[in-house]
Formats: structure tokens, C-alpha cells, sequence
């Protein structure tokens, strides 16, 4: 993963009176609610015995470890040593390191890192989401991959006639039209155009003409999110896929995602919104797991046309591995990368 970016870890309706454990790259934090409903985030380990505060309770604003009932406060200080008598003042080495969180968009974002607050990377918008014109779904599911293969895919428009052919366009119609590719310091985007969905399922209630095209905008914002905006070029119809692929190590990412849609807002339509979102898991999840190497490698593949997104985002999580904010493999020998025909250092940790 890189370091220094804010990573939606869980959604925050997952977050209420109980600790909540969440994992990224090996690293267990805690996450609990104070008196006011604000999120903790704390390490999940506690400096006594190493037990997990997660398995403990809160108790107003602090966490109560449940070995030794060692009770911390929301900055991380213990401030309650059960075992000591009356009066012992409590070690100052007692502390558990606490992080920096939001809450937005239907999720709890966590910010790992050493940049102070002014200059992180922004939080990446999803103005939609407070609509009330767009009815949200949401769920998760495991890949036994690294993240960056899975955020490639979901900026693959190539492969949809290949992977998705029940519910895409068939793989005779497979090129894939020029498109311009917008980049800036950690988001890449694309409007690729491309035959439309198969008028199947619900969508053959609601759309009641093939039409010769439509659209997806496909974008990353570094380092893990994925947003697929699907316009179905009929009545304004869209759907938006927003995805938060964690990595939870080298080799598993658990994704959470609230899926957007602005027809047939009523409930009774989501399990449709649903099982198409699982489905296409399913579909691209035998392939992604299949690749090698595990990692999207910053040099070597062959990248086409059609690939100009991807390449963009290579790019991007380039810079940010030369800027040495890598923690973990991202496929360059370690210690050394070529940067303009001169080496320089990376710091990889992890
Ligand atoms: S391990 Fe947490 S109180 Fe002892
Ligand atoms: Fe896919």
C-alpha cells in the first residue's frame, strides 16, 4: 500500500457502540464511537500484553483492553491501570497510537501516514452519495490478489466482452474506441464509449430500445478506489460503482463498495443492483487471481491503446513509490529504482 493517503476501512454504519476491528496491510486498528459519536481509530494492540483491545469494550469515551482492563482514553493514553494500587502513577510509555478519521460518503476513511494535515492528499469526492435522487446499495467481498491488480480491472475497459460477456456487449464488438485520459496528482480518469449493456434482467424493463452506444467513466483516485459510472445513454439512467479495494496484505484485498443508481430508486429493485455487482465479482475474480505477477509491475507488460488508463495509473503509483511512500512490494527490486537513467534509493517498509 502507500503510505499517506486516507483509506476508507469501513463503512460507517458497520461502526457502532461495540470495537470494531479493521485490517490494513498486516496493521489491526480499532475503531469505536465516544460519547458524541465520533470515530476512534487507535492501534489494536494494547502495550501491556499485546492483547487486542477489539475484544474489549467501551466505556464512555475510552476502550478497555479485556485482559487486564487497562483503560484508554481517545488519544490513546491509558488512564486506568486496574492492578495498581491507589495513587501509583500510571507508566507514561502507556499509550497506544491513535490515527487521524473521517467519516464521509457511508464510510470511516483512516489516514496512515506522517504528513500533517494540510498536506495530505484529499479525501476523494462522491457528491452523489448525499443525493437523494440516487438509491445506494452496498456490500463487500475477498480477493486473494494484491489491490493494484484489482484496480486495474476495474479501469480495463478491453476486457468486458472477454470477462462480462453475459451482461456486456459480445466479444466480436471488442475494440475499444480512442479516449482521452485526465490525470492530476492522484486521480485518473477516462469517459470510454463502448457498445452498451445487454438489455437483460431489470434493465430490459426500463430500457425499451437498444441504443447504439453508451458510456462509462472510469476512474481511480490513488490509491484504491475505484468509481465505474455507467450511463446507459437512455432517460439519464446511470449507475455508479464506488469501491474501496483494501489491502489487508500482500495477497488479500477486501473490497467494500456502495453501488449508485438514479432508476428505480425503490427497494425492492436493490437485490438487482446487488447480483449484478456480485456477478461480475465472480467473473473478474477467476481471472485476477490467476495473474502473475501479483503486483501491477511499474515496468515490463505490454500496454496498448486501450490500456492508456492504466498506464496512467502506473504512473501515478510510480511517483508516489519514487517519493518513498511505499509500504510493502510493488515490483521494483527492492532498494533500487530507475528514475531518468540515474538510480535513487526507495524506502520500502513492511
Ligand atoms: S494486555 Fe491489555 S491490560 Fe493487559
Ligand atoms: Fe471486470
Amino acid at each position: 500500500m502507500l503510505k499517506n493517503f486516507w483509506y476508507a476501512v469501513e463503512f460507517s454504519a458497520a461502526v457502532r457502540d461495540q470495537p470494531r476491528q479493521v485490517r490494513l496491510m498486516g496493521q489491526d486498528y480499532v475503531l469505536y464511537r465516544d460519547r458524541q459519536g465520533q470515530v476512534i481509530a487507535l492501534i489494536d494492540r494494547c502495550i501491556h500484553r499485546g492483547a487486542a483491545l477489539s475484544g474489549g469494550w467501551v466505556e464512555g469515551d475510552c476502550i478497555r483492553c479485556p485482559y487486564h482492563g487497562w483503560r484508554y482514553a481517545s488519544d490513546g493514553k491509558c488512564v486506568e491501570v486496574p492492578a495498581d494500587q491507589t495513587g501509583v502513577p500510571i507508566p507514561k510509555r502507556a499509550k497506544v497510537e491513535p490515527f487521524s478519521v473521517e467519516e464521509r460518503y457511508g464510510f470511516i476513511w483512516l489516514f496512515v501516514g506522517d504528513l500533517p494535515s494540510e498536506q495530505r492528499p484529499p479525501i476523494p469526492p462522491f457528491p452523489e452519495f448525499d443525493d437523494p435522487a440516487w438509491r445506494s446499495v452496498s456490500g463487500e467481498y475477498t480477493w486473494n490478489a494484491h489491490y493494484t491488480r484489482v484496480v486495474e480491472s476495474g479501469l480495463d475497459s478491453s476486457h468486458a466482452p472477454f470477462v462480462h460477456s453475459v451482461f456486456f456487449h459480445h466479444r466480436n464488438d471488442a475494440e475499444v474506441p480512442p479516449y482521452e485520459v485526465q490525470i492530476d496528482d492522484w486521480t485518473a480518469t477516462a469517459k470510454t464509449i463502448s457498445k452498451p449493456p445487454k438489455r437483460a434482467g431489470l434493465l430490459k424493463l426500463i430500457v425499451k430500445r437498444d441504443r447504439p452506444f453508451s458510456s462509462a467513466t472510469l476512474t481511480v483516485h490513488l490509491p484504491n478506489i475505484n468509481r465505474i459510472h455507467l450511463d446507459f445513454n437512455y432517460r439519464g439512467f446511470q449507475y455508479i460503482y464506488f469501491a474501496s479495494n483494501i489491502p489487508i496484505d500482500e495477497h488479500t484485498t477486501l473490497t467494500k463498495w456502495i453501488g449508485l443508481r438514479n432508476f428505480l430508486t425503490q427497494p425492492w429493485a436493490d437485490w438487482n443492483s446487488r447480483k449484478n455487482t456480485n456477478d461480475t465479482y465472480y467473473e473478474d475474480k477467476a481471472v485476477i487471481e490467476s495473474q502473475v505477477p501479483r503486483v501491477v509491475p511499474l515496468t515490463g507488460e505490454i500496454l496498448i491503446a486501450s490500456d492508456s488508463l492504466q498506464l496512467a495509473y502506473r504512473k501515478l503509483l510510480r511517483k508516489y513509490v519514487e517519493q518513498g511512500w511505499a509500504i510493502g512490494d510493488y515490483g521494483i527490486p527492492t532498494g533500487l529504482i530507475e528514475t531518468n537513467g540515474k538510480q535513487a534509493a526507495v524506502v520500502t517498509a513492511g
